[in-house]
């Protein structure tokens, strides 16, 4: 099996607070992982240092083979690694259409004429499953909410990653909209064959889309296995699921 991305004793701290403690993990390519835990876990201290945005105060990150530790966001997204934000991200500026042209133009960066091709396909069809077609011309600094998440989605999408990150995708997002936009980014992320790691609250839909689940605890994986031991796993039954995570989705 070919390892995606890994890291090794990676550790990362605010002052006293350790956001990293030592974490070593290893992702198989292509697989669904989920991120759970509660406020302040670590999960996107952890995503921020496997995408650049933060470095660690040691350990190391890799992506395949090669060593990405230390380098710029803008370095690991050329090298197939694409993010949406707890917050989106936008050029507010150009329309929804630009911004995904611009995250295309990312991509292309090294990429051949089919890939390209491709790449055009993913852009409609995301355009399509995200519901973002009647907005495309819309400038995006006009769009609410949930069509701002979606469309910072799309735009990690489209980029064609082999590692695709996604911090809370859902926050934001309806209740009603919720589970078709986790399905649509799951199964456009399996077409392009992503390694995903995403951020998700709702239990259910952690079980439902995810080949593996990573539990977090002040900076440390306390449970890793697929949705159904983690989930039962003691620690996390008394550390995460019942305490207010969950409730609200926003613990
Ligand atoms: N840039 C930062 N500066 C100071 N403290 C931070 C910073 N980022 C995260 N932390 C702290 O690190 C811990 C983990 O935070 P975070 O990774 O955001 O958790 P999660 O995403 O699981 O809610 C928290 O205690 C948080 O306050
Ligand atoms: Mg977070």
């Amino acid at each position: 099996m070919t390892i995606a991305l890994s890291t090794r004793g990676l550790c990362r701290s605010f002052g006293a607070v350790k956001g990293a403690d030592n974490i070593t993990v290893e992702f198989t390519a292509g697989t669904v992982v989920a991120l759970i835990g509660t406020n302040g876990a670590g999960k996107t201290t952890f995503l921020n240092l496997v995408t650049g945005y933060l470095k660690p105060d040691s350990g190391s990150v890799l992506l395949g083979e090669r060593n990405i530790t230390g380098m710029e966001p803008r370095d690991i997204t050329r090298l197939g690694v694409a993010r949406s934000f707890q917050i989106p991200q936008l050029f507010d500026q150009l329309t929804v259409d630009e911004n995904l042209e611009v995250a295309e133009i990312i991509a292309r960066h090294a990429s051949t004429a089919s890939q390209t091709k491709e790449l055009a396909r993913v852009r409609a069809l995301a355009l399509e499953r995200f519901g973002l077609v009647p907005q495309r011309d819309q400038l995006a600094k006009t769009l609410p909410g949930g069509a701002r998440k979606l469309l910072d989605i799309a735009m990690a999408v489209v980029s064609h990653p082999s590692v695709l990150v996604l911090d809370e995708p859902t926050s934001g997002v309806s209740a009603e909209e919720k589970e078709g936009v986790v399905e649509t980014v799951i199964e456009l992320a399996r077409g392009l064959n992503a390694m995903t790691l995403f951020v998700e609250h709702d239990m259910e839909v952690v079980a439902q889309y995810a080949d593996r689940v990573l539990a977090f605890f002040e900076g440390r994986i306390i449970a890793d296995g697929t949705a159904a031991e983690v989930l039962d796993a003691p620690e996390v039954r008394r550390l995460i699921v019942g305490t207010a995570l969950g409730a609200d989705g926003h613990a």
